[in-house]
């Protein structure tokens, strides 16, 4: 292998969603850098790697310079990402940066939470009869001025919003959708204390409050949560 500082997906949480090219690379490495706040610990345990890393709290210019010293001296390096790292893993920073440096870089894909998410509802995020697209997207915040979640829920797609448990009251006031809309919150989705609030656009805020759901947690909204309701229709691959 050329690269030298490897990008890769730790999946959502139960250590056993990673790949194998990931537990592979992650068992292999020499320096480890990860999201310590939401990597499962057993992963980091399951790495041979002799440098440990928690990245909270770095800033990019430590984080690269820590990636870069390690690959100029022939280390492998793996920064691990949660769930999927295309999804609000701010990695493109990270590799300009190691890019402009001349270190190579390569990234390993993972299941992002949104799926481990799916998989604890028992749905698709795309069914036939009732909803054909699928909106990932995050409300504004500190990092975020302005989002667009009042004119993506007018669209009847399925909605899965990232980074806004501490904001659900907010968000859910800016969906535009009719507020019976089944909706879910899945907090820790697929750790063993992983927990799903069911209700509708309109009251699923309260309801998640009142489940003691603080953070790190997905809001789905639409008619996959409740498929029978909508009316989904057989497909055409076991036809
Ligand atoms: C910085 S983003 C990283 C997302 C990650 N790249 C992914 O693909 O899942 C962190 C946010 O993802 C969501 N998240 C991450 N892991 C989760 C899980 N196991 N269950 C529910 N939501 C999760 C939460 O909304 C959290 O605030």
């Amino acid at each position: 292998m050329q690269e030298k500082v490897w990008f890769v997906g730790a999946g959502p949480g139960d250590p056993d969603l990673i790949t194998v090219k990931g537990l592979s690379l992650l068992k292999d490495a020499d320096v480890l850098i990860y999201a310590g706040s939401l990597v499962n610990p057993v992963l980091i345990d399951r790495s041979d790697a002799k440098t440990k890393l928690d990245s909270w709290g770095m800033d990019l210019e430590e984080l690269v310079a820590a990636m870069e010293s390690a690959a100029r001296s022939g280390k492998t390096v793996v920064r691990l990402h949660s769930g999927d790292p295309s999804l609000y893993g701010a990695i493109v920073e990270q590799i300009d940066e190691l890019e402009k440096r001349g270190i190579e870089v390569g990234i390993v894909p993972g299941v992002s939470s949104l799926f481990a998410a799916a998989a604890a509802l028992g749905t698709q995020l795309t069914l036939r009869g009732v909803s054909e697209s699928l909106i990932v997207t995050r409300p504004a915040g500190k990092t975020l001025e302005h989002d667009q979640i009042r004119e993506l829920s007018r669209h009847d797609a399925t909605m899965v919003i990232f980074l806004g448990t501490e904001k659900l009251e907010e968000i859910t006031k800016k969906l535009a959708c009719p507020p019976d809309t089944p909706a879910a919150v899945i907090y820790h989705a697929s750790w063993p204390d992983q927990k799903i609030v069911r209700g509708t656009a309109g009251d699923i805020a309260e309801k998640s409050r009142k489940n003691g759901i603080e953070r790190t947690a997905l809001l789905v909204v639409g008619g996959v949560l409740d498929p029978e309701k909508k009316g989904h229709v057989r497909s055409y691959l076991y036809s």
